[in-house]
C-alpha cells in the first residue's frame, strides 16, 4: 500500500540568529544531546523508510554530528533560496522521484516532539485521506509562532505569520507548531506553485497547506493540548525553559519507574543516563552523558557525574566525577574529584579531598583522606595513609605505581614511580619511596629526629610561645 510509505523530513538549515551563537542553532544541547539529536532519535524511532535532515549553515559541523549519530539518514542541502517551504523541496530532491507515501516534516529545533504524536497525526491523516495535516497548539503568549486561521466552522484557512498578521489576526492564540504529515506527491505540486511574497522573501513551506486547500484537497489543522510537546526553540531563554520542562519530564519518569529523586529542581539528568530501581539521587545532583547507577546506590547531594558507571548500593557524596566506574557498595567523598579511568572496587572508599585518575583501587581497598592517586594500580583490601601522593611525573614522561594487597602505607607518603610495593608490606608516616618494597617489609627512610633544647626562648624571646614555654617549664619545675 503506497500510503503506508513514509518519510521523514528534519528542517535544520536555518541559520538560528536568534542565538547570537556561532555555534548553530540545533547544535545547542539540552538534557545532554543537541537539539538535532532529540529530533532525529524521535525520527528513528518512527521506523520511517528514510529519515531526511535538510541543512545548509555549518553544514559540515551538524552533517557530521548527524552521520555519527544516524548513520542511515540521508542529508539533504538547501540551496540559496531561503524559507522552509524551499528546505522541504530540497528534501524532496533527494528521495527516489517515484517515492509515493506520507511525508512527516519536523524541524530540528523542536525537541521534545515525540513519537505518540506524530504516530496519532498520521493515522488521522491517512484514515481522513487527507493532503495535509498541520499541527497546532494554543498558547497564551503566541508571539513569534505562525497563526492558524479558521473558518467560522472551525475548518482549517491558512496559516499566517507573525510579521505578516493583521492586528487582529495576532490576537488568535492557536499556533503552527511546525510539525507536518503531506502527500509526497501532492506537497510537490504545491510547493512548485508557492512564491515568497511575504515579509521576510521567504519560501514559506506553511503556504503549502493554503495552496493544496486551494486546489480543492483536503487539509486538516489538528491542536496538541501539552504544547510543551511542540515548542520550538529560538534563543536561548526558550532554551533553558525547555531544557528545565524536559528535566522535569525525565525526573518524573525515573521518580515513576522507582527512583527516588529528592528534588527535581536541582537535579539534572540527560536522557542518555540509566538508573537502577531504590537509587537516590540527592538535591544539586548532575547525571551526565552514559552514567549508568546501579540499584539502590546513593547520589548526592551535589554530585556531578559525567560518563561513571555506579554500582549497586554505591554512595557517592558531594564529588565530580567523569569516565570512572565506582564498585558495587563503595563509598566516595565528600570532596573527590574522579578523573577518566578511575576503577574502584567494590566496597572500596575514595574520601574527601582525594583526586584520583587512570588508577585501578581493588576491592575493599581505601584512600580515606588529602591524597593524590594518579596512574596507579592498588590490590585489595589495603589503606592508603592520609595525604600520599603518587608522584608520577617526572616532568616528562608519567609512571605507574604498583601497591599490592593488604598493604598498609603511613600518612604523608610520596610513592616516587615507577615503584612497587608488594603485598602485605608497611611503609612509615613520612616516607619518600623510591625503591621496591618486598611483600612483608616496612620501609622507611625518615631522618633522625633532632630537638635544639631552649631554641625558642634563645630566637624568639617575648613571643607568646616563648611565654607558654616558660610557663610549662616553670609548671614542671
Ligand atoms: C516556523 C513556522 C511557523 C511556526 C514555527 C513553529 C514557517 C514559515 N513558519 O517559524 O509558522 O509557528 O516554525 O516553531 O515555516 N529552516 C530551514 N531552512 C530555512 C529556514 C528555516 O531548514 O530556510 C529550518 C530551521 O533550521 C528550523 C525550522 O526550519 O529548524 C524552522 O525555522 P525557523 O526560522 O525557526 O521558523 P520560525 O520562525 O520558528
Ligand atoms: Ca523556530
Amino acid at each position: 500500500m503506497s500510503q503506508q510509505h513514509l518519510a521523514v523530513v528534519i528542517l535544520a538549515a536555518g541559520q538560528g540568529t536568534r542565538m547570537k551563537s556561532s555555534t548553530p542553532k540545533v547544535m545547542h544541547e539540552i538534557a545532554g544531546l543537541p537539539l538535532i539529536g532529540h529530533a532525529l532519535a524521535t525520527a528513528q524511532a518512527l521506523d520511517a523508510e528514510y529519515v531526511i535532515p535538510v541543512i545548509r549553515h555549518e553544514k559540515e559541523l551538524i552533517g557530521e554530528y548527524i552521520s555519527g549519530f544516524y548513520p542511515s539518514a540521508l542529508i539533504a542541502e538547501q540551496d540559496a533560496v531561503p524559507g522552509t517551504g524551499r528546505a522541504v523541496e530540497c528534501a524532496l530532491a533527494a528521495l527516489p522521484a517515484d517515492f509515493d507515501g506520507a511525508i512527516v516534516v519536523t524541524s530540528g529545533d523542536v525537541p521534545l516532539l515525540n513519537v505518540a504524536t506524530i504516530e496519532a497525526m498520521l493515522s488521522a491523516h491517512r484514515a481522513g485521506d487527507f493532503a495535509a495535516t498541520v499541527l497546532t497548539t494554543f498558547l497564551d503568549d503566541p508571539t513569534g509562532y505562525g497563526r492558524i486561521l479558521r473558518s467560522n466552522d472551525g475548518e482549517f484557512i491558512e496559516i499566517v505569520e507573525q510579521r505578516d498578521a493583521k492586528p487582529a489576526q495576532l490576537e488568535i492564540d492557536e499556533v503552527n507548531a511546525g510539525v507536518y504529515v503531506f502527500d509526497a506527491k501532492k506537497l510537490r505540486g504545491a510547493l512548485a506553485k508557492i512564491g515568497s511574497h511575504n515579509a521576510q522573501g521567504e519560501k514559506y513551506l506553511t503556504d503549502a497547506a493554503s495552496e493544496l486547500l486551494a486546489e480543492g484537497e483536503k487539509v486538516q489543522a489538528i491542536a496538541v493540548e501539552d504544547f510543551w510537546l511542540v515548542a520550538g526553540i529560538n534563543d536561548r531563554v526558550q532554551l533553558s525553559e525547555v531544557a528545565k520542562e524536559l528535566n522535569f519530564r525525565i525526573c518524573e519518569a525515573w521518580q515513576k519507574a522507582g527512583v527516588s529523586i529528592q528534588d527535581p529542581a536541582t537535579t539534572w539528568i540527560d536522557v542518555t543516563v540509566q538508573i537502577g530501581e531504590d537509587a537516590s539521587i540527592l538535591a544539586g545532583t548532575q547525571l551526565k552523558g552514559s552514567t549508568i547507577i546501579g540499584q539502590h546506590a546513593t547520589v548526592g547531594p551535589e554530585v556531578f557525574a559525567v560518563d561513571m558507571l555506579i554500582g549497586a548500593g554505591a554512595s557517592i557524596v558531594k564529588s565530580h566525577a567523569t569516565g570512572s566506574t565506582i564498585g558495587a557498595g563503595a563509598t566516595v567523598g565528600p570532596f573527590a574529584f574522579i578523573r577518566p579511568a578511575t576503577n574502584l572496587g567494590s566496597d572500596g572508599k575514595i574520601g574527601a579531598f582525594v583526586e584520583t585518575k587512570n588508577a585501578i583501587i581493588g576491592a575493599g581497598s581505601k584512600v580515606p583522606h588529602l591524597s593524590y592517586v594518579g596512574d596507579a594500580e592498588i590490590g585489595t583490601d589495603s589503606n592508603i595513609g592520609a595525604g600520599t601522593i603518587f608522584a608520577n611525573y617526572d616532568g616528562v614522561n608519567k609512571h605507574r605505581s604498583q601497591i599490592g594487597s593488604q598493604v598498609r602505607t603511613g600518612s604523608h607518603n610520596v610513592f616516587v614511580a615507577p615503584i612497587k610495593i608488594e603485598d602485605g608490606a608497611y611503609t612509615a608516616a613520612g616516607t619518600v619511596v623510591r625503591k621496591d618494597v618486598a611483600a612483608g617489609d616496612l620501609a622507611m627512610n625518615i631522618a633522625p629526629q633532632r630537638n635544639l633544647a631552649g631554641w625558642v626562648l634563645a630566637n624568639r624571646p617575648g613571643t607568646k610561645a616563648a611565654e607558654a614555654a616558660t610557663a610549662a617549664q616553670q609548671a614542671k619545675s
